[in-house]
């Protein structure tokens, strides 16, 4: 198969490592890619989000099948494009992308679907959300309706700071993705996020992951994409997986095929497992960054075999095995992110780290300047280490971090090492 990814992160970096190692794989390709992934892939440089190029560059070339990264992409229907005009392509269409891109319909998709999450209030105008706010009282959480990166949502701990959030929404703090807003129940518990690879009718456990979103250790400062996780989820045990995968997932199957917009894809359920059993937070239509990166490494069976059989409704013929061991993954970010990371410091010693058993530095936001790898976003590299246990994995992959020389860098120490169970 000739095989092309789109998307340019951490990611798409672990989608195209393990693409590579596939048997039914020949050509891969990456469009845009980045300089940890030019290692695996030929990059083609075109935009994520540039449709008409992408459909244009894969017939030309013949790919016999698109893999999508990133939500944006998906939301603005790549995916039907790539297959109007002939082109396999492996991510939920953009009718099926609404349950990320727009958390509005996914509320309303879930109360029709008797799918446990929290109560919300949809408002289209600050006075309604205010009165959301007011009715509800904190704490409560406001979020932008569309997509807005993982920063659309304020978690409020008094009413003030709701009101302020909702303020802040409609004076166009989100851009369009805030023209609508949700005032929803502030759920309590731990979060952990379980994923499912769908083609349309079936749904596979491909893996569960905890994220870190908050940028400082202890979970402090603001929400940022996520800066390190571990798989498999500490908390979520056997009995829970059950559950989510019967109480959430095949309800969300079947919804969406009885709603005559199936999903196909990977289906991210992001949880609060809550004193009332797990509840749903969101929706994610794609694998999450860095949860890519720390899932995909546990995963034994051929990533390319699971993608194109997930595309041509032949899941139900795969079986689905996993390393037994842990993944940690710390994101490295460039200081000032989430707001203004700085640009073009170089950073040394990746060659070391390479020849590190079980360590794979996942690149993200970097690029290649004289021969150098230079940081170039705000999350950068994502170092993930497998070992037998989480304290194995978790010690493998700050080690590698410390090997890593790049002044510049923010990580938090403490990925993994709250066990919240
Ligand atoms: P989301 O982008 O919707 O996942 O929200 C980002 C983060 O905000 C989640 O990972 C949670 O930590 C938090 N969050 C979102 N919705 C809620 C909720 N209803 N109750 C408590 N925390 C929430
Ligand atoms: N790490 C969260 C996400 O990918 O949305």
């Amino acid at each position: 198969m000739r095989v092309l990814v789109v998307g340019g992160g951490g990611r798409e970096h672990a989608l195209v490592r393990g693409l590579a190692a596939s048997p039914l794989v020949d050509e891969l390709f990456c469009a845009p890619g980045n300089p940890g992934i030019a290692a695996l892939a030929t990059l083609v440089p075109l935009a994520a989000e540039d449709t008409p190029a992408l459909v244009d560059w894969a017939r030309r070339h013949a790919v016999d099948l698109v893999v999508v990264g990133p939500e944006r992409p998906l939301a603005a229907g790549l995916v039907d494009a790539l297959e109007a005009a002939g082109v396999r392509a492996f991510g939920p269409d953009r009718a099926a992308a609404r349950l990320e891109g727009s958390k509005a319909f996914a509320r309303d998709f879930c109360r029709r679907h008797g799918i446990p999450a929290a109560d919300y209030a949809v408002c289209t105008d600050a006075a309604s959300a205010h009165r959301a706010v007011a009715a509800r009282g904190a704490p409560v959480v406001v979020k932008a309706d569309g997509l807005a990166a993982g920063k659309g949502v304020v978690v409020a701990g008094d009413d003030a700071e709701a009101h302020a959030a909702v303020d802040a929404a409609f004076a166009g703090a989100f851009g369009d993705a805030g023209a609508t807003v949700l005032v929803e129940e502030c759920l309590v518990g731990v979060e952990a996020s379980l994923f499912a690879l769908c083609d349309g009718a079936r749904a596979l456990d491909f893996g569960t992951a905890q994220d870190h979103k908050r940028l400082g250790d202890g979970d402090t400062g603001p929400n940022t994409g996520g800066m390190g996780a571990v798989s498999p989820a500490p908390a979520l045990d056997e009995a829970t997986r059950g559950r989510v995968l019967r109480e959430i997932v095949e309800p969300t199957l079947a919804g969406m095929a009885a709603e005559g917009t199936p999903f196909r894809g990977i289906l991210y359920c992001g949880l609060m497992l809550t004193a009332d059993g797990p509840k749903l937070l969101e929706y994610n239509v794609r694998m999450g960054d860095p949860e890519a990166q720390v899932v995909l490494p546990r995963l034994m069976t051929d990533l390319g075999r699971l993608l194109d059989g997930a595309t041509t409704g032949a899941l139900g013929h795969l079986d689905l095995h996993w390393y037994p061991e842990t993944c940690v993954g710390v994101v490295l970010a460039n200081r000032g992110y989430p707001d203004a990371p700085a640009a073009g410091s170089p950073i040394a010693g990746l060659d070391a780290v390479a020849e590190l058993a079980d360590v794979v530095v996942f690149h993200a936001g970097t690029a290649a300047r004289d021969g150098a790898v230079v940081a170039a976003g705000g999350r950068v590299l994502c170092v993930s280490a497998l070992g037998a246990d989480v304290a194995a994995a978790r010690g493998r992959a700050y080690d590698a971090v410390e090997r890593i020389t790049w002044p510049e860098r923010i990580f938090r120490r403490d990925i993994a090492a709250a066990r919240a169970d």
